[in-house]
């Protein structure tokens, strides 16, 4: 199957429209369904063991919930991390924002472009940046250009995405089945056609040599892919 970026709904309806509303909602069962917040969190014991990063930095964070979850499963070992939600809306709630302050987790909400965010920000500024569902939204040059920023920026990168395969277009067709709504049914079929297989993101890496990749088939529908600077010290100033 060819990559095939195409519009996605929710990213063209107002924040405040029911249907958005709703096919949030929605995104957060998809989630579920995907395992993506397991995915994530393996990805990211895998990178970093029980040395817990100082700054995540979460480009597309959405409402934040994803991250949350991620934050809730990784709070017993890992302490004292500042999580930034970056996203084009502002769309976080006060209760998620409370849900982080309980674990003793530091959190900053960001609305902003991550192409723009990325080039103002300081050489290895955070710890690691994190993606779900958010890189296939860009076609092969604007992808380019945030990985070499991601990789001016941090030590690790992992990207939890859709699976370009047969099975993840099926599973994208049976939305109507966990109830989700025409935007949701609409945008996962482009997600899938939009999403990776094979060494997609690891071609695009801008730099082979000092970075350790790791790209794979996740779960049922999930590409996941993990880039991580090796040989250099992992402590970057944290000031963006
Ligand atoms: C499919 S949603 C995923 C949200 C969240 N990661 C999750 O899993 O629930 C993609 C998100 O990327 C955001 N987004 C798209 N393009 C963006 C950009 N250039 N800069 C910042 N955010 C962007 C959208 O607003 C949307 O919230």
């Amino acid at each position: 199957m060819l990559r095939c970026v195409e519009p996605e709904w929710l990213d063209e309806l107002p924040p405040e429209d029911p249907r958005a509303i709703r096919s949030r909602g929605d995104l957060q069962r998809v989630n579920r369904w995907m395992g993506q917040a397991g995915i994530m969190r393996r990805a990211l014991l895998s990178s970093r063991g029980l040395t817990a990063p100082r700054v995540v930095l979460e480009l597309g964070a959405g409402d934040g919930t994803f991250m949350l979850t991620v934050a809730r499963s990784l709070a017993l070992g890992w302490k004292d991390v500042k999580v930034i939600l970056l996203d084009c809306k502002d769309i976080v709630s006060n209760e998620t924002l409370h849900g982080f302050k309980a674990l003793g987790w530091d959190v900053e909400t960001i609305k902003a472009d991550a192409f723009e965010f990325l080039g103002q920000a300081k050489q290895r500024s955070v710890d690691a940046i994190t993606a779900n569902l958010f890189l296939h939204h860009f076609r092969h040059e604007r992808l380019t250009q945030l990985l070499l920023q991601a990789a001016r920026v941090a030590d690790l990168f992992v990207a939890c995405e859709p699976r370009r395969s047969t099975l993840a277009l099926v599973g994208s067709r049976l939305l109507w089945a966990i109830g989700c709504n025409s935007v949701s049914r609409h945008d996962a079929v482009v997600s899938v056609r939009a999403g990776f297989a094979d060494e997609d993101l690891s071609e695009l890496w801008p730099d082979q040599d000092d970075w350790r990749l790791t790209e794979r088939a996740a779960g049922l529908f999930t590409h996941c892919f993990v880039a991580q600077r090796s040989g250099r010290s992992m402590g970057p100033q944290n000031e963006i």
